[in-house]
């Protein structure tokens, strides 16, 4: 096939600018994977990914407690390096390392009005609802606005995020809108996406969640996960194996749309609905679909951690390549602004 002039590939700078990230919250379990990594990983075939470890955001809830912060770190860069993200094609960096994110943290600030910041979902739940004292901080208001630091920093064009997320990102468009409408084409206007696979339940049932021990981690081993998929909560229904299931009640099902082959998905659900398959079957399917993924990252994974500081040298790389950015879209918001350029000479 001829390819046509509009299928030529387009050159680097025309590639859409993609922006996302997450908290460090240690090794990634299938929920992260499910939920962004997966994403990810076809993202940086095709846009210009910046892909940051939000240790500021972090410290929102953790800052009577910081000694956790490095070493999930570490466990984070080793299994989004293990999956695949790559740092030859995005960049992969650190916030606290571009200190322009704390610089146009304050500058929006000034355009935050209160009533943006009090209605996060979070904020009113864990404050206003739940009164934890120690959550009613000024940098726990100011989350979403941070969070739109991080994201007009890179102009990005597309926001990948949980849907717990998009309240965010529209705040973000909110904030970026109001600089435009003041200093002319500041910011870019973001969008947010949410991918369409299914929220993944821990093995009991509930949330998955580090808190509840219920997660099934990325880096197990093939037995540590099957202990964890073996007791998976399924159709209450089907209490033997002669109780037909209905997989939509069943978030082993869930499991299998995201890592089973789609041309085995009729099979099961024939054999589930059917009552000709026990639960500990369709189970082993699943296992095999997630030694299949897996064990390559295992095996990644295990190659990177003997290399020691690899994933630090990446991070260093990326926060280098991200800072370059950072302080050319600073320099321009100064000078929009009619502030001072960084170097102290006067923009005007
Ligand atoms: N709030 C996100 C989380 O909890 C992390 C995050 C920080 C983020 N800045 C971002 C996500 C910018 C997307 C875009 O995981
Ligand atoms: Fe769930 Fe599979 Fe059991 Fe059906 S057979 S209830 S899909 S585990």
């Amino acid at each position: 096939m001829t390819p046509s002039p509009s299928a030529a590939p387009e050159s680097p700078t025309e590639r859409k600018i993609l922006l996302s990230g997450s908290r460090p919250t240690g090794r990634q379990h299938l929920g992260n994977y499910a939920g962004a990594l997966a994403q990810w990983l076809d993202m940086q075939e095709e846009c210009d990914c910046f892909f940051m470890i939000a240790d500021w955001h972090a410290l929102t809830n953790a800052y009577n407690d910081t000694s956790e912060l490095p070493e999930n770190t570490r466990q984070q860069m080793l299994d989004w390096l293990a999956v695949g993200l790559d740092p030859e094609k995005a960049t992969i960096f650190i916030q606290s390392a571009i200190k322009e994110h704390a610089e146009l943290n304050l500058l929006l600030g000034m355009f935050t009005p209160l009533g943006l910041v009090e209605r996060t979902t979070s904020w009113k739940d864990l404050v206003i609802e739940q009164r934890i004292e120690e959550m009613r901080t000024y940098g726990f208001l100011g989350y979403p606005v941070l969070q739109t630091a991080d994201i007009l920093m890179y102009q990005a064009h597309v926001v990948p995020v949980g849907r717990d997320q998009v309240e965010h990102v529209e705040k973000a468009q909110d904030l970026a809108q109001k600089v435009n409408v003041r200093y002319g084409e500041v910011f870019r206007i973001p969008q947010w996406r949410i991918g369409n696979a299914p929220v993944l339940l821990g093995n009991d049932g509930r949330k998955m969640s580090k808190s509840y021990g219920n997660c099934i981690y990325l880096s197990e081993t093939s037995a540590e996960t099957w202990d964890k998929v073996r007791v998976m909560v399924t159709d209450p229904a089907r209490v033997t194996k002669k109780d037909p299931g209905n997989p939509e009640k069943c978030s082993v099902w869930d499991y299998h749309k995201v890592f089973t082959p789609q041309d085995r998905h009729a099979e099961i659900w024939e054999n589930c609905t059917g009552a000709k398959w026990g639960c500990i079957q369709c189970k082993k399917v699943l296992q095999e679909a997630l030694d299949t993924k897996f064990e390559p990252v295992r095996e990644r994974r295990a190659a990177l951690e003997a290399k020691g500081d690899e994933w630090r040298n990446v991070l260093v790389e990326g926060n280098r390549k991200a800072r370059a950015r950072a302080r050319q879209t600073m320099e321009n918001v100064r000078e929009k602004l009619n502030l001072f350029a960084s170097d102290g000479s006067d923009n005007s």
